[in-house]
Order: C-alpha cells, then sequence, then structure tokens
C-alpha cells in the first residue's frame, strides 16, 4: 500500500476533498444587540445587530463563503411565536440587508419557534397525557407563515428544524400558494435529539423551561427511524437533506445519500464547543482537527457542512493552494 503513499504520487489518488463552496456559516442576528455580541459558549461566534449583519457576511464572502444560514433572536417572545412572522422581525431584516448589499450571497433561514416562544419549545403547545407537548398540526401552520415570511424578505432556501410530522409539505403547499416557487427547502430531516446542541441554545437563547425535546426529535438510538425521517421529508418535497449532528452520525450521512437528494451534514455548537475547548488547553491542535473533522463528514457523503469553523476553514484552504 505505501507505494501510492508516497509524496508525490499521494495527491493523484486523494479521494475526497473540502471546498469553501460545500460551507455554509450558521450566523446569529439579535434584536436586542447594540455591537456584535462574543457568545461564550462559542468562543469565536457572536451575536450580531441587524445593522451589523450584512459587514459580517461580506467578511465571510470574502474568505470564500458563498453561504450563510441565519438565526434570530427576537426582543420579545411569546406563546405563539409572533415575532417569527413579523415582517420586519430580526431575521426579515437580516435578509433584507444581506440581498441588498450582497445581492449573490446564498441565503438560508432557520424556520422554528424556540427562539421566538416563552416557553423555548419549537412550536405551539398543547396539554398532553405527560405534561405540555407540541401540538403538531397547529405548528405546522405557523411554520408555513414564518417560512413565507422568510422568502418575502427575500431568502433564497427555507430550513425547517422543528421536526414537525408534515413540515415540508405545509412550508412548499404555503411558498407555492404565495408564488414562492423557486424557494427551496432544506429540512432539518434526520435531526437527533442531541446533547450536542447546549451550546446553542445559551447563543440563541431557545432553551425550554419544561419538557425536552425528545417527543419531536429522534432518539439517537434509532437508525431506521432516522433513515425514514429523511425519506418521508423527500417525499413531500424537501430539496435538500440534513443529517444532524454531524460527527457521531456520519452512518446516517452515509445512509441518507442514497436517498438521491443533496444530503447537508450540521457540525452543531456540541461539537465546536469541542474541539475549542481542547484546543484551548494545547490538547488538540485546532486546524487539523477541525480540518479532519470536515474532512470525515465529506468522506460519508455530506455535500454540504453548516459549521461554525466555515470562515477559519476557509481561510486554511487558502493556505493549502
Ligand atoms: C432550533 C435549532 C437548534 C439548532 C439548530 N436549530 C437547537 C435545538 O433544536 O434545540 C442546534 C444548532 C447547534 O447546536 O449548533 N430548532
Ligand atoms: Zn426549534
Amino acid at each position: 500500500m505505501r507505494r501510492l503513499r508516497g509524496r508525490l504520487i499521494q495527491p493523484l489518488v486523494r479521494e475526497h476533498v473540502v471546498s469553501k463552496a460545500d460551507l455554509v456559516a450558521p450566523l446569529f442576528v439579535d434584536e436586542t444587540a447594540a455591537a456584535p455580541v462574543p457568545i461564550a459558549s462559542l468562543p469565536g461566534q457572536f451575536r450580531y445587530p441587524a445593522g451589523g449583519i450584512a459587514r459580517a457576511v461580506q467578511d465571510l464572502r470574502a474568505k470564500g463563503i458563498y453561504a450563510v444560514l441565519l438565526f434570530g433572536i427576537p426582543a420579545a417572545k411569546d406563546p405563539g411565536a409572533s415575532e417569527a412572522f413579523n415582517p420586519d422581525g430580526i431575521v426579515q431584516q437580516a435578509v433584507r440587508s444581506i440581498k441588498e448589499a450582497l445581492p449573490d450571497m446564498v441565503v438560508i433561514t432557520d424556520v422554528c419557534a424556540c427562539e421566538y416562544t416563552d416557553h423555548g419549545h419549537c412550536g405551539i403547545l398543547t396539554d398532553g397525557p405527560g405534561g405540555p407537548d407540541l401540538d403538531n398540526d397547529r405548528s405546522l401552520d405557523l411554520m408555513a407563515r414564518i417560512a413565507v415570511s422568510h422568502a418575502r424578505a427575500g431568502a433564497d432556501i427555507v430550513a425547517p428544524s422543528c421536526m414537525l410530522d408534515g413540515m415540508v409539505a405545509a412550508i412548499r403547499g404555503a411558498l407555492d400558494h404565495e408564488g414562492f416557487t423557486d424557494t427551496a427547502i432544506m429540512s432539518y430531516s434526520t435531526k437527533f435529539a442531541s446533547a450536542l446542541y447546549g451550546p446553542f441554545r445559551e447563543a440563541a437563547d431557545s432553551g425550554y423551561t419544561c419538557g425536552d425535546r425528545s417527543t419531536y426529535q429522534i432518539n439517537p438510538a434509532n437508525r431506521r427511524e432516522a433513515v425514514r425521517e429523511s425519506e418521508l421529508d423527500a417525499g413531500e418535497g424537501a430539496d435538500i437533506l440534513m443529517v444532524k449532528p454531524a460527527g457521531f452520525y456520519l452512518d446516517l450521512v452515509a445512509a441518507i445519500r442514497t436517498i438521491g437528494l443533496p444530503v447537508a451534514a450540521y457540525q452543531v455548537s456540541g461539537e465546536y464547543a469541542m474541539i475549542k475547548a481542547a484546543a484551548a488547553r494545547g490538547w488538540i491542535d485546532e486546524r487539523n482537527v477541525v480540518m479532519e473533522s470536515l474532512l470525515c463528514i465529506k468522506r460519508a457523503g455530506a455535500d454540504l457542512i453548516i459549521t461554525y469553523f466555515a470562515g477559519d476553514a476557509a481561510g486554511w484552504l487558502d493556505e493549502e493552494q
């Protein structure tokens, strides 16, 4: 085997690469921020005010990143998440300002309610036998409204992350009905009830006040169910499927690739925070671990990778050339 591992020949037989065009940078826009606020749980990441988001996107663009995924933190929350579909809400403002400054940037918006509800759950609550639980079908109307408001602001892709049954069909129907037939849907189709979202909930102020998300997100023990979730969303008209988190779930990336749609993998906040924390202690080399993690996500079969390392990785990829 070592004949092909010589320094001259090895590059010729390389099977997988990470390229900047594969990377999507998640960004937080905060209606209450006056200037970029550092996120303690995600060192190097910030909550941006609507007025500062175009500048942050410009910096990413200068590094060769072409796509961003927006999360909003509203000034006010209520049980029905009404700020999530406000035409002048924080995400809607951010989309407009990015598209104005950089029309050829791909703007993806997270469609969910958990940053906008006072209880912190991903939709409208109802009383269930074991306590409050998501009301699936009433929450579908909410997701459709949010998605249409993002499309109207100029989003290229809407990304529902609520894990409600029927969310893709509801959103596709509403988008088409409102004339947004070209707005694509990237479904968080295979999203696990993972402990790796901890730092995000601090970043997006989306922690819940009761219960947990295990009645709508997938049990990490279940592989067949996880594949079926993505198959159902493909059938409902999703354009891009997603596996989330990425690194612990590469078997699902490989499995869902066979459905035939493009597959996104989300390297989530806990994956980022673990690498950052170990690197800060000098226990691992940040750059090498990050690039290995992204390469292995590609090797498993992801077409695109959503990662908080997008900007840094783009810089490192430039240095490799
Ligand atoms: C909201 C949402 C979450 C993430 C993306 N969208 C949190 C959750 O479901 O609790 C997690 C992202 C990350 O951890 O980086 N539905
Ligand atoms: Zn949510």
